[in-house]
C-alpha cells in the first residue's frame, strides 16, 4: 500500500497507531503533529497519578486541571472538584510542570455536572475576578488560593457542555482584559457551532479550540461518525485559533475510540497540513494511562 508523501517517522508511527490502537510516540514528540494536551483531575490519585508524574512522562504539551465546577449561582461560592488528589500538592506540581518540563498548566471550568452557570453581567464579572485572584497571577489578599500563592496556572480552558450560554462572552473579555499573557481555550461539543460556547469564541480572545470527537446522543453521534468533514468546520470557522481534535484514550470510554483507529487514514494526514490546526486533546490522563494510548513507556 502506498503510503502518502510524510516524514517517514511520522508515517511509521501513525501506522503503529493503527496496527496496535495506541497512538504511538513519537509523532508528537518530534512537534511534528503539535501539541498534546491531556485532561487530569477525574480520577483518583492511585489510578491517575499526580499532576507531576503526567508532566514527567514528557509526552503532555499541555495538563489541563478539570473542574472549577461550581460557580455562578451564588455569589463567593466556588468549588475545584479533583476527585480526592492533595489540592495541597498541586501548587509545586503545577510549577514543576511549567518551569522544569515546559507543560502548560490550564484550569477547566463547568464540566460535565450541571452545579455552574452565569446568570448575569454581575455573576461573570465575580467569576472572573474569582479565577483571576484565586488561580492565576491576581492574588488579591483575602481570596483563598487553592494552590497556594506561589502557583498560578497559565490560562482557563471553557468546558462549558452544560447550562445556559449567556455572558461567557463577558468572562472571557474579563480575562482577556487582565492581560500578563492570561490563555484562554475552550472545549466545544463535535457539531459546529456549539451553541453553548458560540457568543463567547465570537469574541475571538481564544487561542485554542480542543473540538471533542467524542461524546453521546444522536447529533454528537453523527458528527463524529464524519469526524475529518465536522472537524474542518471548527478550523475554518475559527482561522484565528488553533484547533484541536479532542479523543477519548479508550474504547471503555465511547464507542467512538473505534473510529480513531482510522485517524491516520480518516483525516490526520489533511488536518496536519492545515494552518491553524492545533494538535491533539485526550481525555483524559486515566485512560490514556491506563490504555497507554499516547505512548507512554
Ligand atoms: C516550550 O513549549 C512551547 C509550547 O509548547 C514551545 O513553543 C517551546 O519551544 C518550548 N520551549 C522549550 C525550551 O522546549
Ligand atoms: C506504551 O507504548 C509505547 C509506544 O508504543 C511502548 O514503547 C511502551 O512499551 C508501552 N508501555 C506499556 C506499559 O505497555
Amino acid at each position: 500500500m502506498a503510503l502518502p508523501p510524510l516524514p517517514f517517522a511520522l508515517a511509521a508511527a501513525l501506522l503503529l497507531t493503527i496496527i496496535s490502537g495506541h497512538l504511538a510516540a513519537p509523532a508528537t514528540a518530534d512537534g511534528y503533529v503539535g501539541g498534546l494536551a491531556i485532561y487530569w483531575g477525574r480520577h483518583a490519585d492511585a489510578d491517575e497519578g499526580t499532576l507531576r508524574q503526567a508532566c514527567d512522562t514528557g509526552r503532555y504539551t499541555t495538563v489541563i486541571i478539570t473542574f472549577y465546577n461550581v460557580f455562578g449561582y451564588h455569589p463567593g461560592n466556588y468549588n475545584l472538584d479533583i476527585s480526592g488528589h492533595d489540592v495541597t500538592a498541586v501548587g509545586a506540581d503545577i510549577i514543576h510542570c511549567q518551569k522544569s518540563r515546559n507543560v502548560t498548566i490550564l484550569l477547566a471550568i463547568g464540566g460535565y455536572g450541571g452545579g455552574y452557570s452565569l446568570p448575569t453581567s454581575q455573576s461573570a464579572a465575580d467569576v472572573a475576578d474569582n479565577l483571576w485572584n484565586a488561580f492565576l497571577a491576581g492574588r488579591r489578599a483575602g481570596v483563598s488560593r487553592p494552590f497556594g500563592h506561589d502557583a498560578a496556572v497559565d490560562g482557563v480552558d471553557f468546558f462549558i457542555d452544560q447550562g445556559g450560554a449567556d455572558h461567557y462572552d463577558e468572562l472571557a473579555r474579563r480575562l482577556h482584559g487582565y492581560g500578563a499573557g492570561v490563555i484562554l481555550t475552550a472545549t466545544t461539543r463535535c457539531s459546529y457551532p456549539d451553541h453553548r460556547l458560540e457568543k463567547a469564541l465570537a469574541t475571538k480572545v481564544f487561542d485554542r479550540i480542543h473540538v471533542r470527537m467524542y461524546g453521546a446522543g444522536e447529533i454528537e453521534r453523527r458528527c463524529v461518525i464524519s469526524s475529518r468533514y465536522s472537524w474542518e468546520k471548527w478550523a475554518a470557522a475559527y482561522p484565528g485559533s488553533k484547533v484541536y481534535i479532542g479523543l477519548v484514550a479508550s474504547p471503555e470510554q465511547d464507542e467512538a475510540w473505534v473510529f480513531q483507529k482510522d485517524l491516520y487514514y480518516e483525516y490526520l494526514q489533511f488536518v496536519t497540513k492545515l494552518p491553524n490546526y492545533g494538535g491533539l486533546a485526550v481525555y483524559d490522563r486515566y485512560y490514556d494511562k491506563k490504555a497507554n494510548y499516547t505512548g507512554e513507556g
